[in-house]
């Protein structure tokens, strides 16, 4: 195959097969890159990517700029321990143990600067969190739709994906289907939440129940909570590492992309055993070596401040989420009402319309950006039909200013549904 490669591309020699399979499995990105740049477009009410339009937070920010500039800091500019600023570990540790434990109602296991690693965001925790975890022939059991980025990592470890879908309208996961997908293969369960796209909260049930099966079948776990901090009305996030025996086998990634609106700071923790952080740091010191300096100090200064209210953005999203929801529901979507995160999924099919139809009408008659749901649908490797295109879910980022979202609704009040069809992407 290489030396038909080698001549096809001009005497360069072609990319990792590894890459390659990538490239070429990757069915729905070509959607989700047309929709970015036309919701960059003027005008356009943008609730497509999970990025605040808001200002990150200010503590953090002024104290990262400090670190910037001041002479007497410029250790802070250079490396810091692979681990993490000391600093930065600590305000993780008296943050989980003192202001989230009173913030979530329940005695927490206290974590030391051991357990925690601090990662350029919870992206390369996850990814190096797996490396450490999965090889070829191993499996990984994942949840269906999920958050993008899964899919691609455990590929590119050589492992297998195994999905387990989720069921509307409340896309609470299902333990019996989820046992029934362990084999002897089996090494970690990927779980979310609050879930990224549809906004389920894990109920203490369900998180015993999944610890159950942890326990039983010897499974690892990677626990994704990068929302961790938005949870509305009587949702409460619940760790998984909490249940008895399971800080043991689980990896948790925590976000200051979503703790501190810094999606841009690329600073996130993961928090686990030494033994098993141990394990991540290996790629972690050969991809990154360390997060930026300075952004680990402003976090670190925001988070010894931090009194679990993350200057009013968790209310704010709840708030959106209760404004669009109705708007959406008066519309007649089918809406599921987030219990927490970022986003709120919508079910177009009451409409008579798919996703990606009912996407782009919204951008051409409404100028509101949203994204299809089918981009959070893996697709299984082993099926050789192409992607369900035609899913009728749309997700709405909820991570917006107040007046975003308001402008948002005013126009999607003022379309109307059946559709006038839209001019096609190109
Ligand atoms: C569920 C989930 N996990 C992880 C991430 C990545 O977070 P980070 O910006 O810290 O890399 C995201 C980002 O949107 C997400 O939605």
């Amino acid at each position: 195959m290489a030396s038909n490669a080698v001549i096809q591309n001009g005497g360069i020699p072609p990319l990792s097969d590894m890459i390659q399979a990538e490239f070429d499995f990757d069915k729905t990105s070509t959607i989700w890159k047309e929709l970015l740049v036309l919701a960059r477009q003027p005008g356009v009410c943008n609730l497509g990517q999970g990025c605040p339009d808001y200002n990150g937070h200010q503590v953090a920010r002024e104290a990262a700029v400090q670190a910037m500039l001041d002479p007497d800091k410029s250790a802070l500019n250079q490396y810091s321990m692979p681990a993490g600023l000391k600093s930065l570990q600590d305000a993780v540790c008296a943050y989980y143990n003192n202001v989230y434990g009173l913030r979530e109602g329940q005695a927490k296991r206290a974590i030391t600067p051991e357990n925690v690693l601090i990662t350029v965001g919870a992206t390369e925790g996850l990814y190096n969190s797996m490396k450490a975890l999965v090889g070829p022939g191993d499996e990984v059991i994942l949840f269906n739709p999920g958050f993008p980025f899964y899919l691609p990592m455990i590929r590119l470890m050589g492992a297998t994906p195994v999905f387990v879908e989720l069921d509307g309208p409340d896309f609470a996961p299902d333990l019996e289907k989820f046992e029934k997908a362990i084999t002897p293969k089996t090494r970690v369960l990927l779980l979310n939440s609050p879930h990224n796209p549809c906004g389920h909260c894990y109920t203490k049930e369900e998180i015993e129940g999944f610890a159950r099966l942890a326990l039983k079948y010897n499974l690892f776990v990677l626990s994704d909570e990068v929302y961790e901090n938005t949870t509305f009305g009587d949702a409460k996030h619940l760790r998984l590492a909490d249940e008895e025996g399971m800080f043991e086998r689980t990896i948790t990634l925590c976000s200051a992309s979503k703790l501190f609106s810094l999606t841009g700071w690329r600073v996130g923790w993961a928090l686990s055993t030494p033994e098993l952080l141990k394990g991540l740091n290996v790629s972690h010191c050969m991809t990154s070596y360390c997060a930026p300096t300075p952004l680990q100090h402003g976090l670190a200064v925001a988070l010894e401040a931090e009194d679990g209210t993350f200057e009013g953005i968790p209310k704010l999203v709840e708030g959106n989420a209760e404004l669009l929801g109705s708007a959406l529901r008066e519309k007649g979507f089918g809406v599921t009402q987030p219990e927490g995160g970022h986003f709120l999924v919508a079910d177009t099919s009451p409409l008579g319309l798919k996703g990606v139809e009912c996407a782009k009408l919204m951008l051409a008659n409404a100028k509101v950006s949203v994204v299809p749901g089918i981009i959070f649908y893996f697709a299984d490797p082993n099926a050789d039909e192409t992607v369900d295109i035609d899913r009728p879910l749309l997700r709405f980022a909820l991570c917006k200013r107040r007046d975003t979202i308001e402008e948002a609704v005013r126009r999607i009040r003022q379309m109307t549904f059946p559709p006038i069809p839209p001019p096609e992407i190109h």
